[in-house]
C-alpha cells in the first residue's frame, strides 16, 4: 500500500509518466562505462532509486503548452545527473552512510570513489549537453552546478549556532538546492514552452527554497526508516539549519548552553542530539521553519499565475503541497 504522500507524487508525475519512465534508461546510457569500479558504482546507484523530482519538474515545465520537444528527455536525465553528482559528493562531505535507504557510495566504497564518481557523473552530464549542441542548457546547468558547489562550500562555514544568521541560511540553500530546481524548470520551459522560461525559473527557485527547508525539518522530525537518510545528521555534523536559527532567540540561557555544548562536542551522542531537538521544538523552531517553507511555496504559486490552466499546471501547483508534506 502506498502512503498518501507517495501517491501524491505519483499523481504529480501522471501527466508526464511516459516521458519520465524513459529517463532512467537515458541516465544509464549517458554514464555507461567499461571500467569495473564505475560499473559497480553505477549498478549501486541505479538500484537506489530517487524520487526523480527534478526530472518530473523539467518534464512538466516542458509540457505546459502541450507536447514537449524530444530533447526534454535527455535534459531531464542531465538534471538528475547533476543532482546525483551533488548527493554523491554531499554524502561524502557530510560523512553520511545512508541515502534512499541504501549505503552511500562513500560508505560502500570509499570517499575516494565518491569524489571520483561525482566527477565522472558530472562530466558525463556535461558531455551530454555538448552532444545536444545548444549552448543555453550548457550555460544554465553549469551555472547551477557552480552555485551548488559554492552552496556546499558555504555550508562548511555554517557550524556556529550563534553567528550563522537566517539570511546566511537562505543564501546557502538558494545556492545549494534552489539553483538546480530553478534550472530544471527553466530548461523544461526551453524545451517546450520557451515563452514561460522566466516564470518557470522563478517557480522552480521558490519551490527549491521550500524543498530544502522541508528537508532540513525532516532531519529534525523524521525517522531514518522513513526518509532513507540518517536523522539528526545535521546536528551531528554541526550544521546550523532553519529550525535551530528560528528557535535561538526564544531559548533560555540554560537551553542555549546545551546547544553550545553540542556544537563544542566533536562527536555528540544520540541523547545530546535528541535533547537539542527537544529544545528546538519547545522553542517553536520547527513551527517557524515550517511557516517560512509555506511562505516560499506560496510565492512559488504566484509564479504560476500566467501559466495556462491544464492538468500540467495543476500538477506543478500540487508539487508545492507535496514538497512541504513529503516525508522522504
Ligand atoms: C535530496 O534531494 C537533496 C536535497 C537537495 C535535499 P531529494 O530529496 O530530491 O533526493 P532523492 O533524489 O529523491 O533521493
Ligand atoms: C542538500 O543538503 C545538498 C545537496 C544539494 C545535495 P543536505 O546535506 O541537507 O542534503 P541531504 O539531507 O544529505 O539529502
Ligand atoms: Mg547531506
Ligand atoms: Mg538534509
Amino acid at each position: 500500500m502506498l502512503t498518501p504522500v507517495a501517491s501524491a507524487l505519483l499523481e504529480i508525475q501522471a501527466p508526464v509518466r511516459e516521458s519520465l519512465d524513459r529517463v532512467p534508461d537515458e541516465i544509464w546510457r549517458i554514464v555507461q562505462a567499461d571500467v569495473a569500479i564505475v560499473e559497480a558504482a553505477n549498478a549501486h546507484l541505479r538500484g537506489m532509486r530517487g524520487k526523480l523530482f527534478r526530472p518530473t519538474l523539467l518534464l512538466l515545465a516542458a509540457a505546459v503548452e502541450g507536447k514537449p520537444e524530444e530533447r526534454a528527455i535527455p535534459l531531464a536525465a542531465v538534471t538528475e545527473l547533476v543532482h546525483l553528482t551533488s548527493v554523491v559528493h554531499d554524502d561524502s562531505v557530510d560523512h553520511s552512510v545512508l541515502r534512499r535507504g541504501q549505503p552511500t557510495i562513500n560508505a560502500l566504497f570509499s570517499h575516494q570513489v565518491a569524489v571520483l564518481m561525482g566527477d565522472f557523473l558530472f562530466s558525463k552530464a556535461i558531455a551530454e549537453l555538448v552532444r545536444l549542441g545548444d549552448l543555453e542548457p550548457l550555460r544554465v546547468f553549469t551555472q547551477a552546478s557552480n552555485e551548488m558547489t559554492l552552496g556546499e562550500l558555504r555550508q562548511l562555514a555554517s557550524f556556529d549556532a550563534l553567528t550563522f544568521s537566517e539570511k546566511d541560511y537562505y543564501a546557502l540553500i538558494r545556492a545549494k538546492t534552489a539553483s538546480l530546481l530553478g534550472a530544471a524548470c527553466e530548461m523544461g520551459a526551453l524545451a517546450g514552452a520557451p515563452r514561460y522560461r522566466a516564470p518557470m525559473r522563478r517557480f522552480g527557485e521558490r519551490l527549491g527554497m521550500a524543498f530544502q527547508i522541508a528537508d532540513d525539518l525532516l532531519d529534525y522530525t523524521e525517522l531514518e526508516t522513513v526518509t532513507g537518510k540518517p536523522s539528526g545528521n545535521d546536528l551531528r555534523e554541526h550544521k546550523v539549519t532553519l529550525p535551530l536559527i528560528a528557535a535561538m532567540p526564544s531559548m533560555s540561557r540554560a537551553q542555549r548552553e546545551r546547544v553550545e555544548a553540542l556544537f563544542d562536542d566533536p562527536t555528540p551522542s544520540d541523547e545530546t542530539i535528541a535533547e537539542v531537538v527537544g529544545i528546538v521544538t519547545e522553542c517553536g523552531g520547527l513551527e517557524m521553519a515550517r511557516q517560512k517553507g509555506e511562505a516560499y511555496a506560496a510565492d512559488a504559486a504566484e509564479a504560476l499565475a500566467g501559466i495556462p490552466g491544464s492538468e500540467v499546471r495543476q500538477a506543478l501547483s500540487d508539487a508545492l503541497g507535496y514538497v512541504m508534506d513529503r516525508r522522504s
